[in-house]
């Protein structure tokens, strides 16, 4: 069985404090949910070591929330990849909207990103996804075949191979209005119909997780869609304890599926 990928985005939140006390009791609690789920965490580049050493052995990945285009030399405050892979990073999102939006990262940048993460074998976690205004205007599948094209044009038809997608709706990021399970159930099976023929059907499996106002509330209407994968979660990700509930009903309904299969 495909394990769910719970992702939590920590964004520009936490200090050494709560980090610490979050880390604690996740690593007492989790390890009875880790069968059936992928759990990721992508703190704050600075706080990226000592995550990393509070979970090296118990089963969680480290994810980071970004990367610089550069490997090293003269880039004042950027981040390579190779120093993301020297602290132990797995994961990278890339193409979050709100690196779209606040740091201008066009399609073109996002693609040589994901191209950059790929070539050292890390796993990148591309965020795609329609604003409200699209929405609006009925232009959602054109914005995220758009989005998908620019990866493909850089790097080929095998570009989605070993990768995640995340679709997080712009209008459903941050606002506590999040999207109807069955309409992303929808465009997950549009994301992984076009890729799937973009990429001539090679490609084993796509995962494709849901990101914007996910909390232990509504996970479960999420978690039950075929074609949701898992979560990305921004701030119910940042309390222990709304973050352990979602990790125990992606494992509950994993279960729940195993026993009907
Ligand atoms: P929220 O869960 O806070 O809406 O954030 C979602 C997100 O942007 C995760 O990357």
């Amino acid at each position: 069985m495909q394990k769910k990928f719970i992702v939590a985005n920590w964004k520009l939140n936490g200090d050494i404090k709560n980090i610490t006390i979050f880390l604690k009791n996740l690593k007492l609690n989790i390890s009875l949910y880790l069968k059936y789920n992928t759990v990721i965490i992508t703190p704050p580049t600075i706080y990226l070591e000592r995550v990393y050493q509070n979970i090296k052995n118990i089963n969680i990945f480290l994810g980071s929330q970004d990367v610089g285009i550069n490997k090293k030399g003269a880039f004042t405050g950027e981040t390579s990849i190779l120093m993301l892979q020297d602290v132990g990073v797995q994961y990278v999102i890339v193409g979050h909207s709100e690196r779209r939006l606040f740091h201008h990262e066009s399609n073109k940048l996002i693609a040589k990103k994901f191209g950059l993460i790929k070539s050292l074998n890390l796993i990148p976690i591309l965020c795609i996804g329609e604003s409200e205004s699209e929405k609006r205007q009925n232009q959602t599948k054109e914005i995220i075949k758009n989005q998908l094209n620019s990866i493909f044009e850089y790097l080929g038809k095998k570009a989605f191979l070993n990768t995640i997608i995340a679709y997080e709706p712009i209008w459903a990021i941050g606002t506590g209005l999040s999207a109807d399970p069955i309409y992303v159930e929808s465009i997950h099976k549009f994301i992984k119909d076009y890729v799937n023929k973009q990429s001539a059907n090679n490609l084993e499996k796509i995962i494709v997780q849901y990101g914007g106002s996910v909390n232990s509330k509504n996970a479960k209407s999420f978690l039950k869609q075929p074609n949701i994968d898992g979560l990305l979660i921004g701030s119910a990700s940042l309390i222990y304890e709304e973050f352990l509930k979602i990790i125990k009903i992606s494992h509950e309904i994993s279960c729940e599926q195993i026993n009907y299969s």
